[in-house]
């Protein structure tokens, strides 16, 4: 997954000020390959190699946490080949990246309700969190079948049933109460969001912990997103005046 060459100088990047956790809207290869007169899933394929180059920088500048986006509770509406050849790529390249992530102290973690995915799928994740769990490196997050709106509905449900079950009064209910019943949980919010492929929105990703992340927008395709685009964008972060409501 890692690999060895840098291919990127990053000392221009001010290691003080890098987002402690960087979120990614990874879109556009289904255009990637359309461009190039292949399959969709040549795309997928093709994002996956950028999934490790991001991974990796991500890990060698000391982020701490990076979130990618790989399926949204939407994306059940593609064509079920489509669908399916998700399926297989995450468990391909996850059953071939494993043990390399691992020697690479990465904590691998899900988002999202995958539960609703084929046993095998399962399997293949749930085997990746427990491995990776006691590591102290970056900690990625793969948002599959994630949705923040079902997200939200989720955690409304599990703070009622507490309340229900006595465990917490009406008056506990807070913004961290909320922040703790999201798959998140533990986290820092993302301060860094950024979305491939021109398109401008959220597509119901993290709602509520994005209140305050800086968004960044590049019209480059997923596939194409070097660690020079990447750190195009950090150093754009770099230049961003955060206020938070202040002056
Ligand atoms: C993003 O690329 C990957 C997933 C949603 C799984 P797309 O497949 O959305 O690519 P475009 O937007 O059609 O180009
Ligand atoms: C968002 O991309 C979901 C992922 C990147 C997994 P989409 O391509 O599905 O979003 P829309 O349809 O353009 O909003
Ligand atoms: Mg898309």
């Amino acid at each position: 997954m890692f690999g060895k060459k840098k291919k990127v100088d990053l000392t221009e990047l001010d290691r003080e000020r890098l987002p402690v956790h960087v979120a990614v809207i990874m879109d556009g290869n289904g255009r990637w390959a359309k461009k190039r007169l292949l399959p969709r899933v040549a795309g997928h394929s093709a994002g996956v190699s950028t999934v490790k180059k991001i991974m990796r920088m991500s890990s060698d500048l000391g982020i701490r946490y990076l979130t990618l986006y790989a399926f949204s509770t939407e994306n059940w509406k593609r064509p079920k080949e489509e669908v399916s050849a998700l399926m297989r790529l995450v468990i391909d390249s996850l059953r071939r990246e494993l043990e390399e992530m691992h020697e690479e102290n990465v904590v691998f973690n899900t988002l999202g309700e995958i539960s609703q995915f084929p046993d095998e799928v399962v399997d293949v994740l749930v085997n990746a969190k427990e491995k990776t769990k006691n590591n102290t490196g970056i900690t990625v997050n793969f948002a599959l079948n994630y949705g923040a709106r079902s997200e939200i509905v989720r955690a409304v449900r599990k703070i009622a049933h507490k309340v229900e079950q006595k465990e917490l009064s009406i008056d506990q209910i807070d913004e961290e109460q909320i922040s703790q019943n999201l798959y998140t949980v533990g986290q820092p919010d993302p301060d860094f969001l950024i979305r491939t492929s021109g398109e401008e929105r959220l597509s119901n990703y993290l709602l509520y912990q994005l209140a305050y992340a800086e968004f960044y927008f590049t019209p480059v395709y997923w596939p194409d997103f070097t660690e020079t685009e990447y750190k195009k964008a950090l150093l754009e972060f770099q230049n961003r005046k955060r206020r938070y409501g202040g002056l």
